[in-house]
Order: C-alpha cells, then sequence, then structure tokens
C-alpha cells in the first residue's frame, strides 16, 4: 500500500484518534479496565509499543504520531488483530495535555526523538523545560520519563533542562546504554531507528526520570 493510501486509510481506523474529546472518553472508560498507562511520543510505525503491549495485556498503551503513514502500520496491524490494549494518537505530540487528564499516565517513553538542533525549535524539543513541566502534570506520582537518543548535543540540553526544575528525580543516567542493554523488559528491546544507530556504531544515551 502506498503513502497516499495509508495517510487516506489512517483516520478511519477505530483505534486512531485526531482530536481530544473523542480520544478521552475512550481512555477514560478503557483505562479503569487497566492497570498502568504507558504512552509513546514520536512513536513512528509503533511497532516498538505494539511488541510491549502483547506483552503485557494488562496494561493500556497509546502510541502518538504525527505522520498518518507511518503510525497506519501499527493501528492497522493492532486493528488486524484485535488488539485492544493499545490506542493510537494521529497528532502533534506536543499537544499531549489535551489528550490526557492530570495524572493519569504511569511512564512516558521518548525514544530517539527529532533532534531539532536550530535554537528558534528549542521549545519544540520534546525534552524542553516546558515540555518536561507538562509531562511531570500528566504523569502520576512516581510516574516515569524513560528518554533515549544518539544525539550528544540533545542528551545535554535535556540535563540543562533540568536544572533547578524540582519534582523529577534522575533515577538512571547511562552515556554507553548500548553497551549495557538488559537482556528482559521494554528496554531490552531496540527501536527502529535504535538498530539503525547501533548497526552505524552511534552510541546510545539513556536518562530515566521518576517523579517525586
Ligand atoms: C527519529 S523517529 C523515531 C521513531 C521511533 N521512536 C524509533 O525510535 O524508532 C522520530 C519520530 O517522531 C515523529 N515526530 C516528530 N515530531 C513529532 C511531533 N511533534 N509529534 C509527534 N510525532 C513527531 C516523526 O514523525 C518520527 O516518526
Amino acid at each position: 500500500m502506498g503513502k497516499i493510501e495509508k495517510y487516506k486509510e489512517v483516520d478511519t481506523l477505530p483505534n486512531v484518534f485526531t482530536e481530544s474529546e473523542g480520544f478521552r472518553k475512550v481512555f477514560d472508560n478503557l483505562r479503569a479496565r487497566f492497570n498502568r498507562v504507558i504512552v509513546e511520543l514520536g512513536s513512528g510505525h509503533g511497532d516498538w509499543l505494539l511488541k510491549y503491549a502483547l506483552d503485557n495485556p494488562q496494561d493500556l498503551f497509546v502510541a502518538i504520531e504525527i505522520k498518518g503513514d507511518r503510525i497506519w502500520h501499527g493501528a492497522k496491524e493492532a486493528h488486524t488483530k484485535q488488539i485492544n490494549n493499545i490506542l493510537f494518537i494521529h497528532d502533534d505530540a506536543l499537544r499531549i495535555e489535551e489528550y490526557f487528564p492530570p495524572e493519569t499516565i504511569d511512564e512516558l517513553w521518548i525514544q530517539f526523538p527529532e533532534p531539532l538542533p536550530k535554537k528558534k525549535h528549542e521549545k519544540r524539543r520534546f525534552t524542553a523545560r516546558n515540555r518536561l513541566e507538562a509531562y511531570y502534570n500528566l504523569l502520576k506520582p512516581k510516574g516515569k520519563i524513560i528518554f533515549k537518543t544518539d544525539e550528544p548535543q540533545l542528551f545535554k540540553f535535556t540535563l540543562e533542562q533540568l536544572k533547578d526544575l524540582s519534582g523529577f528525580q534522575v533515577i538512571h543516567r547511562d552515556e554507553r546504554f548500548d553497551l549495557h542493554r538488559p537482556n528482559t523488559g521494554p528496554l531490552s528491546v531496540p527501536t527502529y531507528y535504535e538498530k539503525q544507530h547501533i548497526d552505524h556504531g552511534r552510541e546510545v544515551m539513556l536518562l530515566i526520570l521518576q517523579k517525586h
């Protein structure tokens, strides 16, 4: 199926949401039936999150991705295979606050986001201070942000954003995560981009933050 067809079909799938009102109704109803809520920003095809969802049927998963032809892959597969513990938001992840009520997210995954190196795009970076403050409100107490990148400048920028930002504790920091990957759990599974970076010999940096 071509890119245009994917774009046409993606928003017709029942597990894809393009506006917050419709999403909230479904989300509020579903979250009462699941244990944890796990969200991924910029999920690409959504294959990594789909695997995590399949391994954890007791939890509810939400992928947010701006490109319709990418999110189509995960959404189509989940719909076809009737995987009911994952939803897809086809929208800008910078609008996450519109979709989720406060204190509803247990884990927020940010994996290999666009580095947006230009200064004028700083506030649009997924780990800019204004974004971290927004995530703080959306996370449950003890909720976590799991951030991975192969961009040293973005990693450094993120650490700087955390300075004087009370509310989060750095519970894990690893500048050579590619050498220390665990054997089990979601961190044992590299994402699509992560595999490419590793194949090209790039270093993967990991930061895990926990809300107090
Ligand atoms: C480098 S890819 C990483 C994809 C995936 N996380 C992985 O590790 O394989 C970044 C993804 O973020 C998406 N993206 C970029 N800006 C976005 C935004 N503002 N809101 C939602 N998704 C965005 C892109 O379309 C792309 O799919």
